[in-house]
């Protein structure tokens, strides 16, 4: 983008944000994930500072929106209530280290203060000589909102300071503010929601908007029934060096009769905090109050007021937000892509973004319809979600952002691969398929598919090198791979002797694979790993699934008639006979079934994250040899949900919700040896 392009995006991103913000803040509802603002907020603050002639006083990045409402009496804060800057990797919380370290003098010794960020609305609360006087929202950072009334029927704010503890007996003369964050409790929120169900009154769509909601209610009898909670995390005096640290802050608070979190710790290292960070990823699903990260500060009140504020937050102190599901992205082109069932679907090449802990380059668009449904256009901004390891998809484009020059995508009438027409089987199919048997892409694909990790499990057959063994026709086929010489592999690119000799070993030591891996790896239209499980369980060989009818089929649990049909078309198609009796000349053929059951048998896992000790194809496998199921996503049925690292919050407040017991690594493991 050249200056001017930036210019004419940095105003559409701003008109977004302050959009979004106004809703928010002003108005309680959401018009995006907070996650997909954020990442539009961060694509800001990288333009902005790329341009910084381009930054303005009312950029959202320099501003808090929220403006005060009326019906509250506007008073203006002792100082301004600031905000924090976002950082969402263990890069990001490193260069921010860098950043401050190099304003302070050389060898300062920095220590951190680390606490869990809750998510509600932030309110300043002004005591005079130990007596509650007052109660003011955020507002605009600089003016807020007189709450008084209704806070005073808040139960965790104290209306008089303790001044009996130690440290808090100095604190209680003269004025005293305490800051904090007002929350609605999960628990308390779910029951208000049912209680309004059940009296047919809306629902509310999360207990941060109802607790902000609720503070603005011109009747304080309604926001004495609503439970909201207090929590604080700021202690501020006339005289700043009577709070000399942030640590000492939380002491104090507790001691006058706040409730603090008691998990903020005092940390020395990034290192620590990163640690801090991951423990608390799982743990806060079982905090009271949602949270999203960590504030991590400078512990040192005085180095925190030295390192000053750009914009509108202090140099100090940041977010450590968790890995988001959602962040926003461009789409740099849309191509068809041609599966090994001939399937053609369009998949976005996007603008590489970081969504729930990796990195995101592609996403799916499913169909044409689904593209002209969501109208999602080439160049557009958009937003993608990941949840855990589904594969990323586009919720929808951000169609203010639109400068004119995006593209809609026309579906090509041709198979980009080998030029065929592209057609669908039947006039309702959403999708278009290449009919070409031989299709260049469908070959590559079904071999690599044969050869891949859940089906016949041979290294080495990737798609580079199937691409090139079949270009140079060494290949056609799934069978052909059983025919190939050392002195032919060596001579294609990518190989040597060793390598070359390696490959052959690995295919010739799977000729005679499980029932199951063989009818997966076989690539039938709808046979994912547990229905080719299911076949080998039941028909015990491949002779007599060859044999089967669709009524056979549609008898066995689990097996519907679009499974049925297609593992019948499937076998009585000529070139798949043809394969068939290739494999068998070839000496390569599924043993039959002798045995089945194990003792995880009728037990269902979903695994989440990734695991140590194994990756999630062979935790499936160990799962599916003991006889248990492994299940894509969390369900009624689903027993146990094992949990990895960069875990989405979603599945585990899923999992809470529907009372799923959850394993982590090492107990999972344990299960296994049993
Ligand atoms: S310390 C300069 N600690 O997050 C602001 N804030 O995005 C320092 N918040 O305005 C604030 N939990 O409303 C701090 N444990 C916590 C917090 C917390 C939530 C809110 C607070 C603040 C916002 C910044």
């Amino acid at each position: 983008m050249n200056k001017q392009q930036s210019s004419d995006h940095i105003d559409k991103l701003r008109e977004l944000i302050n959009d979004y913000r106004y809703h928010y803040h002003v108005l309680d509802e959401s018009i995006m994930s907070e996650a997909a603002a954020d990442s539009l907020k961060h694509e800001l603050t990288i333009l902005e500072a790329e341009y910084p002639d381009l930054i303005t006083a009312d950029s959202p990045s320099q501003r808090i929106a929220g403006k005060p409402l009326e019906g509250f009496p506007s008073v203006e804060h002792s100082s301004r209530m600031l905000s924090l800057n976002d950082v969402f990797d263990e890069a990001e919380i490193q260069a921010w280290q860098e950043r401050i370290t190099k304003l302070l003098p050389p060898q300062t010794k920095l220590e951190y203060f680390a606490d869990i960020k809750m998510d509600g609305l932030a309110c300043a609360l002004i005591y005079e000589d130990g007596i509650l006087i007052r109660g003011i929202t955020r507002g605009d950072g600089f003016v807020g909102e007189d709450v008084t009334t209704n806070i005073r029927t808040i139960d965790s704010i104290p209306t008089r300071l303790r001044m009996t503890a130690g440290s808090a007996k100095t604190f209680s003369s003269d004025r005293t503010e305490v800051r904090g964050e007002i929350v609605m409790y999960k628990a308390d929120f779910e029951t208000l929601n049912k209680e309004r169900a059940k009296e047919g009154k809306p629902i509310f769509a999360n207990p941060r908007n109802t607790a902000a909601g609720t503070i603005r209610q011109i009747d304080p009898s309604v926001v004495a029934e609503r439970k909201l909670v207090f929590r604080a995390y700021d202690l501020l005096r006339d005289d700043t060096s009577e709070v000399p640290l942030n640590s000492f802050a939380y002491e104090v608070l507790s001691d006058m009769g706040f409730i603090v979190n008691t998990k903020a710790k005092v940390f020395t290292t990034i290192d620590q905090i990163i640690d801090f960070a991951k423990k608390w990823e799982f743990e806060r699903l079982e905090l009271p109050f949602n949270t999203d990260g960590l504030v991590v500060k400078v512990n040192d009140r005085d180095i925190f007021r030295r390192l000053g504020v750009v914009g509108k937050a202090p140099r100090a102190a940041i977010a450590y937000k968790y890995a988001a599901e959602q962040a926003t992205t461009k789409v740099i082109d849309i191509f068809v892509s041609i599966g090994r069932t001939g399937a053609a679907t369009p998949v976005a090449m996007l603008e590489a973004v970081v969504v729930a802990g990796s990195t995101v380059q592609m996403a799916t668009l499913h169909n044409e319809g689904e593209i002209a449904r969501k109208d999602i256009r080439v160049g557009d901004t958009v937003i993608v979600h990941k949840a855990g390891d589904i594969i990323p998809e586009v919720v929808e484009p951000l169609v203010t952002l639109r400068d004119g020059s995006e593209k809609v995508f026309v579906m090509p009438s041709h198979c980009p691969e080998c030029n065929t027409l592209l057609v669908k089987y039947k006039a309702e199919d959403a999708i278009w398929r290449c009919p070409n048997h031989n299709c260049p892409s469908r070959s590559w694909k079904r071999i690599e598919h044969f050869a891949s990790k859940s089906a016949l499990d041979i290294e080495g057959l990737g798609e580079k090198n199937v691409i090139a063994m079949i270009e140079s026709e060494l290949v056609k086929d799934q069978a052909d791979i059983y025919k190939l010489k050392v002195d032919q592999v060596i001579k294609l690119e990518r190989f040597a002797e060793v390598s070359a000799n390696k490959l052959v070993d690995a295919i010739q030591s799977k000729t005679k694979p499980t029932l199951a891996r063989f009818v997966y790896g076989l690539g039938i239209r709808h046979i994912g790993t547990q229905t080719a499980i299911d076949l080998s369980n039941h028909y015990r060989s491949l002779e007599a699934l060859a044999e089967a009818t669709i009524e056979d089929l549609n008898d066995i649990e689990g097996i519907g008639e679009i499974v049925a049909e297609s593992v019948v078309e499937w076998f009585a198609e000529p070139h798949n006979q043809k394969l068939l009796a290739k494999f068998h000349d070839l000496g390569v053929w599924p043993e039959k079934v002798e045995k089945i059951g194990g003792i995880l048998s009728g037990i269902n896992f979903v695994v989440t994250g990734s695991l140590d000790s194994m990756g999630r194809e062979e935790a499936a496998e160990k799962i599916r040899a003991l006889g248990g199921t492994f299940q894509s996503s969390l369900g009624k049925d689903t027993n146990y949900l094992v949990i990895g690292h960069n875990v989405g919050a979603s599945k585990l407040t899923k999992a809470v919700k529907l009372g799923t017991t959850q394993l982590d690594e090492p107990a999972f493991l344990k299960l296994l040896e049993s």
